[in-house]
């Protein structure tokens, strides 16, 4: 922890490195904006915008972008979800691009001989990874929407591979700290370090060729230059090296699809938001209609009351999670009943704001029978007003530290979000049941939350995080600071953030709340744990009072918000 002008600021997330802002100001632009977690990426997604792309162009050309430049997150190997606000139409969609469990995946796939789970082969084997959806996601987004041909939203990415990008203070100390689990693999040490294994230093180029020819393959040739041909073989080829599931079927199998996000009001704003199977939508709606109840704003931001509610409404709808989340195509998900107006009623009046539950007093609800039925955010806004929230992951910061060896990108350790056995939690510590079983073809469970607010049925802001677990409480408080507190986005991405998730039972604060609150939250019965690490990346664009603009979260570094050349101010 550090001290930092007037404000403290936690570690960033798996890495040793202090970033801050001394500012809470938005960038501001004119004709529309891109906030992600890497400034070439923002500046290729800025670039598209200045050439007449849409949002949606910007989003597939920051997000090919990031595969090369954030290869922590950014990827060709993973998968993610887009969301978008058609300014045109008024219409909301979305598009899962979520990784699926491989043809021959099994249920007990992680579990040894004495039926424990294998924690190596759930998170950094071959077996580690679902088939990769960002390729299917981002051109199935670009049939529907996209204004530029496919190949011009490559070019940037191409070339970045091609000739090389500097790399960033953050990518240079990743790359430090994660050397002995990355060189393990033959060809991820070979493509992110220098002969022998030595890190490259921040401003040195890491040119990429192999995912250079990968990412041409793609603009050529589409989804095919991925699922099937050269790459395809290349991923199957290291599948079979590594006793993977990732086959031939099951690459040709794969289908990004569009779902209807789920939405609903908080404070008479339309909040739009990602459905299964992604639990974040879910959950964030289900805890703004319990937290309508009470008087938020005049609780104040960052006050003992604001937060000992959120973290009341948190542990509810974390044990909801438990129980009823997982892919809507294989689970009925009671969508409607968690996200209804009576059920946030109903558990608004089991809080006590005196008084802390304890998380084994606090059961799932029960729906009503039968029922009827290391991640990156970036956000873009073009001029006409179209919006676009995408989380994209590869799970862990650099996936499995897997690469396909011949084609230059990361495999996912996706396969880790579902449950390998009842009552064993994940990495991120959450449980789960039959919902989130192991199977075939079945997507994982996801916690990411691209979210879009509008008011008056004009797009406001756009915002989402990473951070596993703790993507949807940011993104919560980035609805609850913006909505109730009056905070512009760059305050309200840059707030101290807290954290509860049901089990374990402990309320994780970041650094920078008043040691008064923290004493008060203690009294209350809350057990207050400093976070290691700092909680997200929140990258938020918006529109209001006929100024775009953006917010890059300070917590990582070379993140950025770029408005389009042209229109910048
Ligand atoms: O989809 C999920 O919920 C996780 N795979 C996200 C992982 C994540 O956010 C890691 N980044 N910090």
């Amino acid at each position: 922890m550090l001290l930092l002008g007037a404000r403290v600021v936690a570690q960033v997330p798996d890495t040793p490195i202090i970033r801050y802002q001394d500012t809470a100001h938005p960038v501001y632009g004119a004709a529309g904006m891109v906030a992600s977690q890497n400034l070439y990426a923002s500046k290729a997604g800025a670039d598209v915008l200045a050439a007449g792309g849409n949002a949606v162009d910007a989003a597939i050309a920051v997000s090919f972008s990031l595969a090369v430049t954030l290869p922590r997150a950014g990827n060709l190997g993973g998968g993610g979800f887009m969301l978008i606000h058609d300014s045109a139409t008024g219409e909301n969609t979305s598009i899962d691009y979520r990784e699926m469990a491989p043809v021959g995946a099994t249920r007990d796939m992680y579990l040894d001989k004495e039926g424990n789970v294998d924690r190596n082969r759930a998170m950094f084997s071959h077996l580690a990874s679902g088939v990769p959806g960002t390729v299917a996601g981002l051109y199935q987004a670009h049939q529907q929407f996209g204004r530029l041909p496919w190949k011009r939203l490559l070019e940037a990415a191409i070339a970045q591979a091609r000739y090389g990008v500097p790399v960033s203070f953050d990518l240079a100390e990743m790359l430090k700290s994660r050397q002995l689990r990355m060189c393990r693999n033959a060809a991820t040490c070979g493509y992110f370090y220098k002969d022998g294994g030595e890190p490259y230093a921040a401003g040195e180029l890491l040119v990429q060729s192999d995912l250079a020819d990968t990412l041409e393959r793609i603009a050529n040739e589409g989804p095919d230059g991925f699922y099937k041909g050269k790459t395809a073989e290349l991923i199957v080829d290291e599948m079979k090296r590594g006793g993977g599931l990732v086959d031939a079927e099951s690459l040709v199998a794969y289908r990004a699809v569009d779902r209807k996000p789920v939405s609903g009001t908080y404070r008479g704003y339309e909040v739009v938001t990602m459905s299964p199977p992604s639990s974040g939508g879910v959950h964030v709606l289900q805890m703004l209609n319990t937290l309508e109840h009470f008087p938020v704003a005049e609780f104040g931001a960052g006050s003992a009351d604001s937060i000992h509610l959120l973290a009341e409404v948190a542990r509810l709808a974390y044990a909801d999670r438990s129980e009823y989340l997982g892919d809507p195509d294989y689970y009925d998900v009671p969508v409607e009943w968690l996200i209804s107006k009576e059920y946030g009623k109903e558990l608004a009046a089991t809080i006590d704001m005196r008084k802390a539950r304890e998380s084994t007093d606090v059961a799932p609800g029960v729906a009503p029978q039968p029922e009827s039925p290391d991640t990156t955010h970036f956000s873009v806004i073009d001029a006409d007003g179209s919006i676009v929230a995408t989380t994209t992951t590869l799970n862990f910061s650099f996936g499995s530290a897997i690469s396909v060896a011949g084609a230059g990108f990361l495999l996912n350790n996706e396969m880790d979000d579902f449950v390998s056995k009842p009552g064993v939690p994940n990495a991120y510590g959450l449980l789960g049941g039959e919902a989130n079983a192991i199977a075939a073809g079945k997507r994982p469970l996801s916690s990411m939350t691209p979210t879009i607010v509008l008011a008056d049925g004009q797009p406001w802001f756009a915002t989402g995080s990473p951070g596993g677990s703790r993507i949807i409480t940011s993104v919560l408080q980035m609805l609850v600071n913006v909505i109730d507190h009056g905070m512009n986005l760059a305050e309200a991405v840059n707030a101290p953030r807290m954290h509860h998730q049901w089990l374990p039972d402990i309320l994780q604060l970041e650094s920078g709340f008043s040691p008064d609150t923290v004493k008060i939250l203690r009294e209350r019965g809350h057990a207050v744990q400093e976070s290691r690490s700092s909680m997200g990346s929140v990258q938020a664009v918006g529109f209001r009072d006929g100024v775009f603009r953006g917010a890059s979260d300070p917590r990582r570094p070379n993140a950025a918000s770029v408005a389009p050349a042209a229109a910048t101010q």
